[in-house]
């Protein structure tokens, strides 16, 4: 038989010592309690006896009290669900005037905030952010995704808990996974690192909050790229630091521009393989600059690689941190890309001198990442999985970013220009002066088109108008009408 799952026990106060009966005291705290909002109509309510042990009575006042609520409509039975708050309570009885002055006096005094947190969010729930489907950026080909094998992975390690796997873990993260990464980072990516420089995150947004935190003071300048990410300007400035944005042309950031800008930046953020927003990849002879600067500067560079597994033209690009030789770059990855975003597992590989920082910072956020996909992601990697679906992911990306390239081309023609569509699983179109992406995204999600506009990725007045297009969720079949319900929308612009 089914058993009911037993209700959360509400805060109920008796008092032995006043005449008023123990009955009377519960019905009294049960009927505030539902007047008052904390229990919710359909929300489960304890059993007599875990209430009666909880508040150390006996079963005989509460089950007095549950009758009468039962009896004047605040509980309801539910066949296998046991006693309920009741679903059809009058509005004036939930609503209480009592309840709101309550709520309105708790609004009205003074109610200091961080000023740093006040800072305005330009594309705040912005349609383009939150809808599924035909160019969605930052989403991946779910579908494809190898569930099966994940699932036995996941049921395998479901069956081997047990009560050392209940314990706190590593703080930087699963000893096995950081040294799997490690080895992954050292061939595919050209780092120079070891498993003791590793720590899982829970995403790169959590390594960008914890670099900020480690590396830099309120008032730092840190150097951006223009046009650059949003949510990585969002972590440096809500730790109070200054963002100097540095122009990125063909050859990625202008580290040139950068120095006449702002010298003594304390650090850079940089995605050198491929540039988000444009797409750009870095020079070699721009990537020396950058890390001659920061040598001769003592600052920091700070590179997110979060999609570098896809290139399409050439081999994979090796990254920044590999061509270091003064251990200045913080490297950032993530899994959200390569396998799926709501994994929110990503990595930072430290500097040696830094990693017992980053480690104080990292135990006052989370004392750590959960255990339980550390060790499935170490035996996906392990096996071979990864690997594998990277492979299979490239040769669908592949025809997927193929396909949108020779639509946009048949379609729009020479009305936009296609930047980085060499690598990862976006490219960006940028659109003659004048045209203003941002309403034309807004009618764009009205159809279910969710392209991202570039002007807002922009920090200085002078913005290019574009779209990022996404197509890593974006079938074959579906581009060519998808392009051409763009092409309608910029018509009638
Ligand atoms: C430039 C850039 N970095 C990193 C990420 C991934 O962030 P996370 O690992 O927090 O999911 C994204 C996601 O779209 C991105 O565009």
């Amino acid at each position: 038989m089914k058993r009911a799952a037993s209700g959360i026990i509400p805060v109920i106060a008796v008092d032995r010592n006043i005449s008023q009966s123990l009955h009377r005291q519960i019905y009294d705290g049960y009927r505030s309690a539902i007047a008052g909002g904390s229990l919710r109509p359909g929300q489960r309510i304890p059993s007599s006896r875990a209430l009666a042990s909880e508040i150390g009575v006996s079963r005989f006042p509460v089950l007095n009290a549950y009758a009468q609520l039962l009896a004047e409509g605040y509980l309801e039975s539910r066949v296998g669900a046991g006693t309920v708050v009741s679903s059809l309570l009058p509005d004036q009885l939930t609503s209480s005037g009592p309840a709101k002055a309550r709520l309105a006096s708790a609004r009205s005094g003074p109610r200091p905030v961080a000023r740093r947190s006040l800072y305005p969010r330009r594309v705040q729930a912005s349609p383009w952010l939150l809808g599924w489907g035909a160019f969605g950026v930052g989403q991946v080909a779910c579908d494809q995704f190898p569930l099966h094998v994940w699932s036995n992975l996941v049921a395998r390690h479901c069956r081997s808990l047990d009560a050392q796997s209940l314990h706190y873990g590593n703080q930087s993260g699963f000893r096995a996974l950081r040294a799997t990464i490690a080895d992954y980072l050292r061939t595919a990516r050209s780092l120079r690192c070891d498993a003791e420089q590793v720590m899982i995150v829970s995403g790169s947004q959590q390594a960008l909050e914890i670099s900020a935190r480690v590396l830099l003071d309120p008032g730092s300048p840190v150097w951006v790229e223009e046009p650059g990410y949003r949510l990585a300007q969002d972590a440096f400035v809500l730790n109070g630091c200054r963002l100097v944005p540095v122009p990125v042309d063909n050859e990625g950031l202008n580290v040139g521009a950068g120095i006449k800008r702002c010298p003594l930046a304390r650090a850079a953020f940089v995605t050198p393989s491929h540039q988000y927003p444009l797409g750009v990849t870095m020079s070699a002879s721009r990537r020396l600059q950058l890390l001659d600067w920061a040598q001769d500067t003592g600052s920091w560079i700070i590179e997110d690689d979060y999609d570098s597994e896809y290139r399409y033209e050439s081999m994979p690009i090796a990254s920044l941190q590999g061509l270091d030789a003064n251990a200045r770059v913080i490297y950032v990855g993530t899994f959200s890309k390569v396998l799926f975003p709501s994994l929110r597992l990503g990595y930072v590989v430290i500097p040696s001198d830094l990693v017992d920082s980053f480690i104080t910072v990292r135990r006052a956020m989370d004392l750590g990442p959960p255990t339980f996909y550390q060790e499935v992601l170490a035996d996906f990697i392990g096996e071979g999985h990864f690997v594998r679906h990277i492979r299979r992911m490239r040769v669908l990306y592949r025809e997927r970013r193929s396909a949108l390239v020779n639509s946009i081309h048949e379609e729009l023609g020479s009305t936009v220009k296609i930047l980085g569509g060499e690598a990862g699983m976006h490219l960006t179109v940028t659109l003659p002066k004048g045209k203003r992406d941002q309403e034309i995204t807004e009618r764009a999600a009205r159809q279910n088109l969710w392209i991202r506009p570039l002007s807002p990725s922009y920090l200085g007045r002078v913005a290019r108008p574009g779209f990022i297009l996404g197509f890593g969720s974006t079938a074959v079949a579906e581009i060519p009408r998808a392009v051409r319900k763009l092409r309608k929308l910029l018509a009638d612009e």
